[in-house]
C-alpha cells in the first residue's frame, strides 16, 4: 500500500499515536536557530498534545533550555494518548500523583528553572505540576489559556485534527512550528495562508519522510525501507511562520527552450503524456503545465501549475503565488483570480482541478515569477 494511502487511512481511523525522533527535532529546531540564534531567547514555548515521558519535544527544549534562553516550557498530554496511559515513576513518585485522575485527566509539565540544584537547567529539572482539569484537549479552556500564555506552540499535532489546530493557533495569533501531512498543503483552511505569506515550509525532513515511533501500528515499507521500531511515513513536512535560510534561497532554473531541449525527464514526461515536447496549455486556465519543480522556466512570464511539492521551493522573492488548481478552487477562490486565470468549467475539472487534453492532473499551485527578479 502506498505510504501516502496508508496515512490516509490513518487520518481516517483517527489512528494519531506516533511519535517524533530527537533527531528530526533536532534537525528542524537547528534550522531556525542558525537563522537568527535569538529566535527562542525569553520566550515561553507551549508543547501540546505531548508528554515529556514519551514524546522528545520536551526532552529536546529542556536540554537546550540554557543554551536557547527559553523563559519557561511549558508540556500538555492528553488523557487518551498512550503515552498517558503508561504510568511511569515520574508521575508516580510525585506527591501530585492520583491513581484515579491519571486514566482521564491531561497532565501538566512545566520547565522554568534549577530545581534538582545541578548548577543546570535540563531535563531533570522537569516539574509534574498536576493533573489538568479534563482530558488535555487543545480545544479545552485550559489549554487554550496556556496557549495564550506562550510566544511559540511547536509540536507534532493529531493530523486527524490538522485543520482544527491549527485554527486554533491562528486564532490566537502565535508563532509555531508543526508537523503535517503535505496534502494539508491544498485544504482551503492552509492553502490561503501560504499563498498570504503567512505560514510556509519548515526546513522538512529528507524527501519529506519521516519515521516516527508508533508501537501500536504496523509498518507497511518495504524491507529495504523499513526501521525497526518505526513506521515510515511519506509526505510529512513542517509548517511554521518562523523564519529561516531556506525560504531566502533563489530557486535555480533554466530557459523554457534550455528545458525542452536539454531536461530529458521533463522530454520524456511530454512525450509520452502528450505525444509533443512542449509545455502543454489547460483547457481550462490561462496557465501552463509545468510537471516538475525543477522545470520552472526563467522566461515564461505567464502564469504555471506547478506540484504542490513546489512549496517546499517557495521563495516569495522569486516567486508570486496566484491560487491552487485544486477540487475546492472554483468555490474557494475570489471571483477576481478566476477571471485572472480565465478559468473555464470543464466536465473533468471537479471542482477546479486543472486539465490538459481533456485529462485532470494530480493538484496544482498556479504561481508566476515576480516581475524584475
Ligand atoms: C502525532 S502524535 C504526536 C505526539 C507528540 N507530539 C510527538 O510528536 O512525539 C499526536 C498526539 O496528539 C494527541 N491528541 C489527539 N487528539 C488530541 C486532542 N484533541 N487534544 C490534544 N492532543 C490530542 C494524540 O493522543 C497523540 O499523542
Amino acid at each position: 500500500m502506498a505510504d501516502n494511502t496508508r496515512l490516509g487511512l490513518a487520518k481516517n481511523a483517527k489512528r494519531d499515536e506516533f511519535y517524533t525522533q530527537y533527531s528530526d527535532i533536532e534537525a528542524e529546531m537547528n534550522a531556525y536557530v542558525e537563522y537568527n540564534p535569538d529566535v527562542f531567547r525569553n520566550k515561553t514555548i507551549l508543547l501540546p498534545c505531548d508528554d515529556p515521558e514519551w514524546s522528545n519535544f520536551t526532552k529536546y527544549f529542556a536540554n537546550n533550555f540554557e543554551r536557547f534562553g527559553l523563559k519557561k516550557l511549558i508540556s500538555t498530554s492528553f488523557a487518551k494518548g498512550s503515552g498517558n496511559l503508561q504510568l511511569t515513576l515520574f508521575e508516580m513518585e510525585s506527591p501530585l500523583y492520583d491513581e484515579e485522575l491519571h486514566d482521564t485527566h491531561g497532565k501538566l509539565f512545566t520547565l522554568t528553572h534549577d530545581t534538582n540544584g545541578s548548577g543546570s537547567i535540563d531535563s531533570d529539572d522537569i516539574e509534574f505540576s498536576g493533573y489538568l482539569k479534563g482530558d488535555g484537549d487543545f480545544r479545552s479552556d485550559e489549554v487554550r489559556a496556556l496557549r495564550d500564555e506562550s510566544d511559540i506552540i511547536i509540536t507534532n499535532p493529531p493530523f486527524s485534527l490538522f485543520r482544527e489546530f491549527l485554527c486554533w493557533i491562528m486564532e490566537a495569533n502565535k508563532k509555531f512550528i508543526i508537523v503535517a501531512n503535505q496534502n494539508a498543503i491544498t485544504y482551503k483552511e492552509v492553502f490561503p495562508l501560504l499563498k498570504e505569506n503567512k505560514m510556509w515550509l519548515g526546513q522538512g525532513f529528507k524527501s519529506n519522510v519521516g519515521y516516527f515511533s508508533a508501537p501500536m501500528y504496523e509498518d507497511y515499507a518495504t524491507a529495504g525501507q523499513h526501521k525497526e521500531g518505526y513506521i515510515r511515513v511519506s509526505g510529512v513536512m513542517w509548517f511554521t511562520n518562523i523564519d529561516l535560510s531556506k525560504r531566502h534561497k533563489f530557486l535555480e532554473m533554466d530557459t523554457l527552450e534550455h528545458n525542452l531541449k536539454y531536461n530529458k525527464k521533463l522530454r520524456k514526461k511530454l512525450e509520452s503524456e502528450y505525444g509533443i515536447i512542449e509545455y502543454p496549455h489547460y483547457d481550462n486556465y490561462n496557465a501552463i503545465e509545468v510537471p516538475f519543480t525543477e522545470c520552472i522556466p526563467s522566461n515564461y512570464n505567464g502564469v504555471m501549475g506547478v506540484p504542490i511539492t513546489f512549496m517546499d521551493k517557495y521563495n516569495p522573492e522569486q516567486f508570486e503565488i496566484v491560487w491552487q488548481a485544486s477540487g475546492n478552487t472554483r468555490a474557494s477562490a475570489p471571483k477576481s483570480v478566476l477571471k485572472e486565470l480565465n478559468y473555464t468549467k470543464h466536465d473533468e475539472d471537479r471542482g477546479g482541478c486543472s486539465v490538459v487534453h481533456g485529462k485532470r492532473t494530480y493538484g496544482r499551485i498556479l504561481i508566476r515569477l515576480k516581475k524584475g527578479v
